[in-house]
């Protein structure tokens, strides 16, 4: 389970997360939504220690992440996909992953296997498309085999047999019983693959309830319909159509 109590982050000026609280539970896909720079991705970095809070708290299963003994086998991450090493082959980046585990060679080429790296595992990172990179970036979550998943944006650049795989991976770790905290800006992929959303807005929870709960609650009876109204004060960086009218919010 991942616990985020009263958490703040600033940065200078910035307050980019706000006094945030909310559960990702074990069994259960936690769906995490908000528009660009609400601190979806902040708010992960936190929890995995990768940036420190001004004040309040993020453990998964009771712990602080930074105080894992074996951090890869507790929590799988994926939050920035071009974050391997463009040099190293996929396999020899996740062998550099399970060697500080102790995790065995045959548990890498079952990731690969899992998402479906085979044919391009002994590519160097660098020459990887976007979706290969996010493949890539899924395995090396999956590692450990982890009891909870942190994957930002997983989804992002996959073709849509990816999207799907992706869809029934989640469903699947939730179903045994894992944690699964997942962001993505797609109403329609999150409808389908989460039981849960948080929604936040300027780095503040805006809702926190069961998909279905949030879709009842709106006028416009879909997910999508339901983020906009629950963001539409939120909204930092909203473009122009170009006659000129407001992209969203109104004048759809
Ligand atoms: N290292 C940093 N230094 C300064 N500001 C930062 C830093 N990291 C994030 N921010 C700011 O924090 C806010 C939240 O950013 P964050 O990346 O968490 O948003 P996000 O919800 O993940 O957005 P997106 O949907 O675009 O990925 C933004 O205003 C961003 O500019
Ligand atoms: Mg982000």
């Amino acid at each position: 389970m991942i616990q985020v109590e009263a958490l703040t982050k600033r940065y200078g000026t910035t307050t980019a997360v706000d006094g945030l609280s909310f559960s990702a539970l074990p069994g259960t896909v936690t769906g995490f939504l908000g528009p660009n720079g609400a601190g979806k991705s902040t708010t992960m970095r936190l929890i995995v220690g990768l940036e420190r809070p001004t004040s309040g708290t993020a453990t998964v299963d009771g712990h602080r992440y930074a105080d894992l003994h074996a951090p890869l086998h507790s929590v799988g991450v994926m939050l920035d996909a071009r974050s391997v090493h463009p040099g190293r082959t996929a396999y020899r980046h996740l062998l550099a992953h399970a060697r500080t585990h102790g995790i065995s060679k045959a548990r890498v080429r079952e990731v690969i296997e899992m998402t479906g790296l085979e044919s391009v595992a002994r590519r160097r990172a660098g020459t990887f498309s976007l979706g290969m990179g996010q493949r890539l970036g899924i395995a090396t979550a999956l590692l450990g085999d982890p009891q909870t998943l942190i994957l930002d944006e997983p989804v992002n650049g996959l073709d849509p047999d990816g999207v799907l795989w992706v869809r029934r991976l989640v469903r699947d770790l939730a179903a045994e019983g894992r944690t699964v905290l997942l962001s993505s800006h797609l109403m329609h992929e999150l409808a389908l693959c989460a039981d849960r959303v948080v929604i936040i807005g300027k780095g503040r929870l805006l809702a926190d309830a069961p998909v279905q709960e949030i879709v009842d609650r709106s006028a416009g009876g879909s997910l999508e319909e339901a983020y906009l109204e629950l963001t539409a004060g939120s909204v930092e960086y909203r473009g122009r159509a170009a006659d000129g009218n407001s992209a969203s919010g109104g004048s759809r």
